[in-house]
């Protein structure tokens, strides 16, 4: 049976800053899929990671409906309706354009989908992240499905020893979608030069050249690239197969585990760690630390079972442990060097203004 899958995310506004959506925002959301369950969607599943609401949908439509997009306009319209009543902080943040045309790719939604012939056993996952940029699954995804030293099924599995096709993005062509296709792991060497910079690059899909699966997609909106200024983060959102032909669902946790820095928190202006937390965990005042979730679910038929909150274990909480002292650590030096992004990525323009004024004094 052939199910498309589409997760769709948007942060619609937020109690007492940026920082997760209230109860009743929540249940605008829930209600309006609710409603298509049955007719429109085979099933549907709806959570928040910080100030996030995402939605799972499953569907025979494929990828890019009209119908599915609208259905999921729709809900986070209502929703914003009912933000702005509670006069919650940054209602309708990443609805950046007023009227629904037909596909929410450009009006400020992340949206990433996937067209599969179910397996008899379906397992897969949906990774959130909040405050933090389309490239910040780079380097997990990578070691995942590149280094045989995180991904042992690369050497154990003949299912994987042919490697992976990744499909990675060009973030810095605004006109159109530009990408490229590599294969792991004769280029290697290639794949790791475009994705060590996240700000830059971020992968997109990622294929098994065995047998020309699809093993997940990313989300690669850019808000800013639609909006023409900063209007909050574009945190993406993923779906990743896992089992038999592709890495095991633990084969993630290491290279989650190493929580790189990336491009995100407070502004959207520095470099903090990603942090793997629960699922409907509110943004930190830590400095709203970057974080991600990830939800494991079995597929039958297009009907959902679970989730499982995979970074919920005891093993996190250690993680965790570590990660905030990371993150600590950084923010000891506050606007300096790494800890603050780089000009050309800034979200605010403060700084450029002020050079602009001390360019006078210059002499
Ligand atoms: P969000 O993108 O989650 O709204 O975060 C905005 C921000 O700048 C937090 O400091
Ligand atoms: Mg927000
Ligand atoms: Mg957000």
């Amino acid at each position: 049976m052939r199910i498309t899958l589409s997760v769709l995310k948007a942060d619609i506004g937020s109690v007492g800053g940026h920082t997760l959506p209230s109860a009743a925002v929540l249940a605008k959301v829930k209600e309006v899929v609710e409603e298509a369950k049955g007719s429109l969607l085979l099933d549907a599943y709806v959570f928040h990671i910080g100030d996030d609401i995402v939605l799972l949908l499953s569907h025979t439509r494929g990828v890019a409906h009209p119908a599915i997009h609208e259905l999921a306009w729709r809900a986070f319209r209502e929703g914003t309706e009912v933000a702005k009543r509670e006069g919650l902080y940054g209602a309708g943040q990443d609805l950046l354009k007023d009227a629904f045309t037909g596909n929410l790719h450009g009006l400020g939604p992340q949206v990433a989908e996937m067209e599969v012939e179910e397996r008899p056993s379906e397992p897969f996952m949906v990774l959130a992240a909040d405050k933090t940029e389309p490239g910040a699954f780079n380097l997990p995804l990578y070691l995942a499905f590149a280094d045989p030293m995180y991904s042992s099924g690369l050497l154990l599995s003949p299912e994987l020893r042919p490697g992976f096709r990744f499909r990675i993005m060009d973030l810095a062509q605004t006109e159109r979608d530009s990408y490229i296709e590599l294969d792991a792991p004769e280029r290697l060497y290639d794949i790791a030069a475009l994705l060590r910079d996240s700000h830059r690059f971020a992968i997109a899909s990622i294929w098994s050249r065995k047998y020309g699966e699809v093993a997940a997609v990313v989300s690669t909106t850019r808000l800013r690239n639609i909006a023409g200024r900063y209007v909050g983060k574009d945190d993406p959102v993923a779906l990743v197969r896992t089992q038999k032909i592709f890495p095991a669902t633990e084969e993630f946790g290491p290279p989650f585990a190493l929580a790189p820095f990336v491009a995100g928190d407070t502004r959207g202006s520095h470099h903090l760690p990603l942090m793997p937390v629960k699922a409907n965990t509110p943004a930190s005042t830590f400095f709203c630390v970057p974080m991600v979730c990830a939800l494991g679910f079995s597929l039958k038929e297009g009907r959902l079972t679970g989730p499982v909150d995979l970074f919920a274990d005891p093993v996190w909480d250690a993680v965790r442990a570590k990660v905030v002292e990371k993150a600590q650590e950084m923010r000891r030096q506050g606007f300096y060097g790494p800890a603050m992004l780089p000009m050309e990525e800034l979200e605010y323009t403060g700084i450029a203004e002020r050079l602009k004024e001390l360019e006078q004094e210059f002499s």
